[in-house]
């Protein structure tokens, strides 16, 4: 070891797994003009719980929605994927979550094809390890094939040659992408998939303003506690030394960009310092971190995102409000795709 790195080994010592990635993406967001943190920072072991429960909550009517969608129609989803054809269905799921909402549709697949492989793909070994063991215990005839991966860094997944895919994209965590992100990760998981699979895409609609608001600022306020928990894994992490008493939790609707935004707005005048980045940052009073976008979409963006991605939208389901979609989509034929972009296709 020489002196220089021993020095550094020393000063960050006392952090507590921080990576590389992370630190970089502090470093850049706490610099910009508009602070920001990429909102995957909220998905540490606290954050998933507090995500959990917020998707529990009575304001938070995602989930339910998507549940419920699933639940009513997942028969008709699996009949439709599979096509004429009746063709083998292997699923590809990108995020495990908590594979509920996927246990119903998993259970409608075994009902109709008897069994099946299903790839759940995530970065959190812990999360990969639940969702495997939720689906083996629930559906013994399903072969659990679990993928630890970042999607968005675009590696290649070794998908089921034999039959027909089925990606699931759900949870409206498309939604935390900017639409040109949004189109460069379906393009992605077009690239792994062949003409005739199919995709189902959940997706959180544009409602009334109320409606939203509250969903992003329950009474509980375990949403101001999962935005905040971005902090304490920063002090954690990094050894930052963020007051969490010093920010607000803001949620608002941005209407020109269709999207809910989460911001953590400084009480007053500060300064933090984060060793680990060796470097301390300045907070004006009432002056916003930004932690997430979540878009909210028209049935009409839908069929667009996925046209450009290589897509076509073949049904959407929504509840009876309009206000959660799942929409199914089918892989177009790359012949009739113009340098990827099926908007030219006839
Ligand atoms: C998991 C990204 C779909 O955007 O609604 C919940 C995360 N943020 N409450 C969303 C979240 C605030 C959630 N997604």
């Amino acid at each position: 070891m020489n002196p220089t790195s021993s020095v550094l080994d020393t000063a960050s010592a006392h952090l507590n797994r921080s990576s590389p990635k992370e630190a970089a993406a502090v470093l850049e967001g706490l610099s910009a003009k508009q602070k920001y943190l990429p909102s995957w920072l909220f998905y540490d072991t606290a954050g998933s719980r507090l995500f959990e429960e917020i998707t529990r909550l009575p304001e938070y009517y995602l989930t339910a929605r998507e549940h419920s969608i699933f639940s009513e129609h997942a028969k008709e989803m699996i009949a439709s994927a599979a096509g004429l054809e009746k063709q083998m269905l292997s699923v590809v799921e990108l995020g495990a979550g908590s594979a509920s909402k996927t246990l119903v549709l998993l259970h409608a697949l075994v009902a109709s094809q008897g069994h099946a492989i299903f790839m759940p793909v995530d970065v959190s070994e812990t999360a990969l390890q639940w969702a495997s063991k939720n689906v083996h215990d629930a559906l013994p005839t399903i072969e659990v094939l679990p993928i630890c991966s970042d999607i968005t860094h675009e590696k290649p997944l070794k998908l089921p040659q034999e039959g027909r895919r089925l990606a699931l994209y759900i949870g409206s965590s498309i939604g935390n992408f900017d639409p040109e992100e949004a189109v460069a990760l379906l393009q992605w998981l077009r690239s792994q998939l062949q003409p005739a699979d199919a995709l189902l895409l959940g997706t959180d609609m544009v409602k009334d303003t109320t409606t939203l608001l509250a969903a992003y600022n329950d009474k509980a306020g375990i949403t101001a506690a999962f935005n905040k928990n971005i902090l304490t894994r920063l002090n954690r992490e990094l050894g930052a030394d963020f007051m969490l008493d010093e920010f607000n939790h803001r949620a608002i609707w941005n209407a020109a960009a269709s999207r809910m935004e989460m911001h953590l707005d400084s009480k007053q005048n500060q300064t933090v310092r984060i060793p680990a980045l060796d470097r301390s940052f300045q907070f004006k009073r009432g002056e916003s971190i930004h932690t997430e976008n979540s878009y909210k979409f028209t049935p009409e963006d839908i069929g667009e995102i996925l046209l450009k991605s290589g897509f076509s939208l073949e049904k959407s389901w929504y509840d009876a409000d309009r206000w959660f979609g799942v929409h199914l989509a089918r892989v177009v034929d790359s012949v009739s795709m113009i340098d990827g972009n099926a908007e030219e296709a006839a």
